[in-house]
């Protein structure tokens, strides 16, 4: 177990702020977490993942939890799935090269999402088509309150759109511990997204892998490396509007992207941003990336704030030129 007082929080945040916590416990199993239950009972505290999706603004008063729960077992093997059982630390992108290299499909569309197993069942992270929330089989949880052990189904996480039970209802109470995946043994592309096909246009034949090495070729394409530039992917949801709103602003804006849905329809935020004029500009020493617009970025020794006082500038604008108001997707601590 690892236990550090006045801890720099900066490894662990993709955006880079530099701010510390007043104490951080990494805990490498469930029984170590139960250890530690008695000592967060009384005090504030958050538990983070990859910090991909993280924008502390200042000092955290309390305690950060991180698991170091590690490993991926094949834990069910049928005709047509194999069930593998990952620990909430296995970064994310390695489970999915594992995948892929043991020929099992169902994830190479959410290749290079940053972040850690534990939190993509939280956030039911999405990219290119494909959401995890389609391969959970299971996610294994300790109640942070009780040390109680409760598994939830994929239909008891209640998953939307970047959203789970973890999210709502049952935030900050639960740490998942395992999450279980259904692969599939056949596999069937999902090509349809943005230029996925158009990468893909002179293979005869479409495999896992390729589609993996397309995927990340197309993000590697607009996305900055969190490791070169502080970033945590989208900073912002793509917004849902009512269909009398999207009626009014189609004729006006007739090449503005949009995806219908059952309850409205979706608007790409990073499309929004962009016609607000901020791609590639910046407040200070926090920037919009000029590929993406939905991505911000730290220039370099930016604060919390600074970012902060960027997305709230950006939501305003928004707001003023279309009339809707998008909200971060990134966790603002
Ligand atoms: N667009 C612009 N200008 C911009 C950005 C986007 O005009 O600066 C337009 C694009 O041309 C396109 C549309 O907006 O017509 C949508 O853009 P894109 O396909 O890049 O996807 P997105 O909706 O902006 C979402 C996810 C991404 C995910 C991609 C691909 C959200 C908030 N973001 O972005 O997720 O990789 O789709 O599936 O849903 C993340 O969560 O960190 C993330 C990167």
């Amino acid at each position: 177990m690892k236990d550090i007082l006045n801890c720099s929080l900066l490894p662990y945040n993709t955006f880079g702020i530099d701010v510390c916590a007043d104490r951080f416990i990494e805990y490498s199993s469930e029984e170590e977490l139960l250890q530690i239950l008695p000592q967060i009972a009384q005090c504030r505290y958050l538990h983070i993942g990859g910090g991909s999706n993280l924008l502390f603004t200042g000092h955290f008063n309390g305690i950060i939890l991180h698991s170091a729960i590690k490993g991926i077992e094949v834990v069910d093997d049928t005709t047509d799935y194999r069930f593998i059982r990952v620990g909430a630390a296995e970064v994310w992108d390695d489970v999915v090269a594992y995948c892929v290299a043991n020929g099992f499909s169902g994830l190479e569309n959410l290749s290079l999402i940053p972040g850690e197993v534990g939190a993509s069942a939280v956030q039911n992270i999405g990219a290119y088509g494909v959401e995890v929330k389609d391969v959970i089989q299971k996610v294994e949880t300790i109640d942070l309150t009780t040390g109680e052990q409760r598994m939830f189904t994929v239909g008891e996480c209640r998953y939307g759109y970047r959203q789970s039970i973890f999210k709502q209802e049952l935030k900050d109470r639960y740490a998942v511990t395992y999450v279980t995946y259904r692969l599939n043994k056949v596999f069937t592309p999902h090509l349809d997204y943005g230029n996925i096909r158009q990468e893909l246009a002179d293979k005869d034949v479409v495999t896992p892998s390729m589609v993996r090495d397309a995927i990340i070729r197309i993000r590697q394409s607009k996305l900055p490396d969190p490791k070169v530039q502080g970033n945590a992917g989208s900073f912002f949801k793509n917004p849902v509007v009512g269909r009398e709103v999207f009626e009014k602003l189609h004729p006006l804006y007739p090449s503005m992207p949009y995806y219908e849905l059952e309850d409205g329809v979706k608007i790409p935020a990073g499309w929004l941003i962009d016609q607000c004029g901020w791609k590639g500009k910046n407040m200070g020493r926090a920037g919009v990336n000029p590929l993406q617009a939905l991505v911000l970025v730290n220039l370099g020794g930016a604060t919390g704030e600074d970012v902060l006082q960027l997305c709230n500038t950006i939501c305003e604008d928004v707001f003023q030129k279309f009339g809707i108001r998008i909200e971060p997707e990134v966790n603002i601590i």
